[in-house]
């Protein structure tokens, strides 16, 4: 799907709305990293929060700590951003270019612990695609 196709934001649309419609999650995308904070990009799902500042939320957090969060139940996680209050669970995962962070991949589910280590390890390649 991506072959061929060098921009960053029309690959994160299209992979945002497969991974959305495939497994029918509450809400999939991305926010890029611009400066200090962490911006809205692509996304499939209801509307979200615009801005994450860095460290803040399981998104800023991952970027933080540079690695993938797996957040059984977001009520369990400190500081979490309740973009909707539908939303139980949820996995952030680091999209890496040139050894830095430029983006996140968030994804929520209306239902508690949706998300294992098998969806970290395909989630994680499936944004290495992007660099
Ligand atoms: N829950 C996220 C905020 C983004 S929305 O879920 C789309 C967080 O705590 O960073």
């Amino acid at each position: 799907m991506l072959e061929g196709e060098s921009d960053m934001i029309a690959n994160m649309a299209n992979i945002s709305a497969l991974i959305h419609r495939e497994f029918g999650f509450w809400w999939t995308g991305f926010y890029r990293v611009c400066g200090k904070e962490l911006i809205l990009g692509p996304f499939q799902g209801p509307v979200a929060c615009t801005r994450i500042p860095y460290g803040k939320g399981v998104c800023g957090s991952s970027w933080q700590c540079s690695e993938t969060i797996v957040v059984p139940d977001v009520e369990e996680f400190p500081g979490h951003i309740a973009c909707s209050s539908e939303s139980r669970s949820e996995i952030v995962v680091p999209v890496w270019r040139d050894g830095r962070i430029v983006a996140v991949l968030d994804i929520d589910s209306e239902k508690l612990g949706t998300f294992t280590e098998t969806d970290r390890y395909w989630l994680e390649k499936i944004v290495s695609l992007l660099g």
